[in-house]
């Protein structure tokens, strides 16, 4: 047989060679990434990722951007990878899914190149239809569909599960992590030794803690959701996988009434008290109701970012501790929505400017810094609140500035003695000092010497040094389940991320174990789904999953030799004219060793990939 090998063959069998015994040949892509300035996590991982799609023949171009250069990028799409994190309970999934509509997350954007037939308008479709879906199984079945959608289109890479840490020194025992990023639940603290008087570093939005803001419940940032959160409480409370759990309603019905509406019906808790000794009662919800969702509040300038204002069409008391609401429609999430932390969370009457009898349209209490709304003839005008008074676990008591008056040092809440669900023990937290650190050191430093008790939340100390707090017997460190996925999110409408192909090659080349070992101390788990699946409606098993594969990440990417060499007619042509069956089985066997090597036999793995998307 040899002696049929001409001149031409063996070249052919020489080149053959020397394409596979080089290493990967990989389509160029290039790829615009953005991430917010000053980041050092985000940017370690960006570092990581970058590596990690190099060997596949991804370049990254890096792009740190100040806030508001970031934003304008994130909204007009000019970008191809981008760093988000799902809101997390009780936002997931529905209310996060809601905001692709609007210009604020990188949704927004990215989901642009969707392909008919879910193109983004389809899809938005879909999920405003969802959230009116009344039968439960059905729900069910859409939301797998929108997850599928999503899923199918390799709109993002998973990387992690966040957990919220908590540091405790010795004497402080108890301590059960939160049920949403912002949950700080103090109150089931046990102090063991020493003054009952606790320091504590808590995570703010912006990471390290600088203050609590106007501490109104109406209203935004600078205020911060967990203080917020302990001062004020609403109607209804969010528990562990979605259930509704009562606050300051005890229970309430919902009935189909006429003209496709719904009707909400409120028993209010009795015999609460605010801090400042106001009594609650449906004169109260409806006073708050009155001011929050006034008609100009509940355009997307300012309060309709989610549904509740736009579906809550009256309110009124049916007797002293009966509230009824009318929804437009029968919009599920409405109980959930009731249960956020802003904008309606319950003030004190006396706090209204015009206290109880104050005018929702002239005395609005929404901050001074918000001037006005108007929507048609109707015009609100912001005047504030006078003070800070809720019903919740721990009373706002002061503001200490450091000396420059610039910056806060500390603020002190103290525990609500009177509240209706409060530790009637003596071993309980009674005041608790937030202070301020200039830096994460700063934080670990002040641990470590017990001037400071405790930490908790995101970003106050660096993953690495959770870790090691792990590790020591006079801390201890809880960690929550994992509540908001991290995620880098696709640009399907901007080259190269446009191709579904070229972005499951990246998903598939991200190690995300190895990125979570290295930057994120090992605290957080991988992920392969863009919403945790203890979010309602979101524990959909979608195939397959968005893993690490280095294998199929070269397979769609890095053609191999033999089936790039094998391309050009000319070389079919001269094989087929002049190579014997040695040739061709000379290559096939280098083909087996080549996929051998990638730990995939050649056959089955031929089938899979076809099986499969990859
Ligand atoms: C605890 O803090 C409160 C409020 O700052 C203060 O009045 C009290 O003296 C403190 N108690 C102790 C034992 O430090
Ligand atoms: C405002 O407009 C509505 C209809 O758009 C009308 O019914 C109402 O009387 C007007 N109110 C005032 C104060 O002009």
């Amino acid at each position: 047989m040899f002696s049929y090998i001409n001149f031409a063959t063996a070249r052919t069998l020489r080149k053959a060679r020397w394409l596979q015994e080089n290493t990967l040949e990989c389509n160029k892509l290039v790829v615009d990434f953005i991430i917010l300035e000053g980041d050092a996590t985000l940017l370690a991982i960006e570092d990581d990722i970058r590596a990690d799609l190099a060997k596949v023949g991804v370049d990254v171009n890096l792009r740190a951007l100040p806030k508001d250069e970031f934003n304008v990028a994130m909204v007009s799409g000019d970008f191809n990878l981008a760093f988000s994190e799902t809101w997390g309970p009780p936002y997931d999934p529905h209310s996060y899914a809601t905001s692709w509509k609007a210009p604020d997350e990188a949704y927004y954007a990215a989901l642009k190149g969707l392909p008919a037939p879910n193109t983004k308008a389809v899809l938005d479709q879909k999920i405003a239809d969802t959230l009116l879906v009344e039968d439960e199984t059905a729900r069910e079945e859409s939301w797998s569909e929108i997850l599928n959608i999503l899923h199918d289109q390799a709109t993002e890479i998973p990387i992690s599960g966040k957990s919220i840490p908590a540091v405790m020194n010795s004497r402080l025992s108890g301590y059960e992590p939160g049920k949403q990023q912002y949950d700080y639940p103090i109150h089931k603290l046990r102090v063991i030794s020493g003054s009952k008087n606790v320091t504590l570093a808590p995570g703010a939005q912006t990471g390290l803690f600088q203050g609590v803001g106007r501490l109104d419940p109406h209203s935004y940032r600078p205020n911060e959701f967990f203080s917020n959160n302990w001062v004020y409480e609403g109607l209804v409370e969010y528990g562990p996988n979605g259930a509704i759990l009562p606050s300051l309603a005890i229970s309430w019905i919902v009935e189909d009434v006429t003209g496709g509406k719904q009707k909400y019906t409120f028993n209010l808790r009795q015999g609460v008290k605010f801090h400042d000794d106001a009594d609650w009662d449906c004169s109260v919800a409806k006073l708050n109701l009155d001011h929050v969702f006034a008609a100009p509040l509940t355009t997307p300038d300012w309060h309709g970012w989610y549904g509740l204002p736009d579906k809550l069409e009256s309110w009124s008391c049916a007797s002293p501790y009966v509230l009824e609401m009318i929804a437009t429609d029968s919009y599920y999430p409405l109980l959930q929505e009731l249960s956020y932390i802003r904008p309606l969370r319950m003030l004190s009457p006396n706090m209204f400017v015009g206290g109880a009898s104050s005018d929702s349209l002239t005395q609005n209490s929404c901050p001074t810094g918000w001037e006005s709304a108007t929507l048609g003839n109707v015009t609100v005008t912001c005047a504030g609140v006078t003070g800070i008074a809720g019903t919740g676990r721990w009373e706002y008591l002061n503001t200490v500035m450091d000396p420059s008056g610039e910056q806060t040092d500390t603020v002190t809440f103290q525990r609500f003695n009177d509240h209706w669900d409060s530790y009637g023990g003596t071993d309980g937290v009674e005041f608790v000092e937030l202070v301020y650190y200039p830096s994460q050191e700063a934080v670990k430093a002040a641990l470590d010497n017990n001037d400071l008790d405790a930490v908790i939340g995101a970003g106050v100390l660096d993953p690495e040094a959770v870790r090691e707090f792990k590790g020591r017997t006079d801390f201890t460190v809880s960690m929550s389940e994992p509540l908001q996925n991290r995620i880098v999110v696709f640009n399907t409408a901007k080259a190269p991320t446009d191709e579904l192909q070229n972005r499951k090659v990246m998903i598939h080349a991200v190690d995300k174990a190895a990125i979570i070992q290295k930057e994120l101390a090992g605290l957080d788990e991988p992920v392969d789904s863009l919403f945790p699946k203890t979010a309602p409606y979101s524990d959909v098993d979608l195939t397959p999953k968005w893993d690490y594969d280095f294998e199929k990440a070269t397979l769609l990417n890095c053609p191999k030799p033999e089936e790039s060499y094998s391309l050009p007619t000319g070389a079919i042509v001269a094989i087929a004219v002049s190579a014997s069956a040695v040739i061709a089985l000379a290559m096939f066997v280098g083909y087996m060793r080549y996929k051998e090597r990638l730990g995939k036999p050649v056959f089955k793995s031929l089938i899979d990939d076809k099986a499969e998307v990859l």
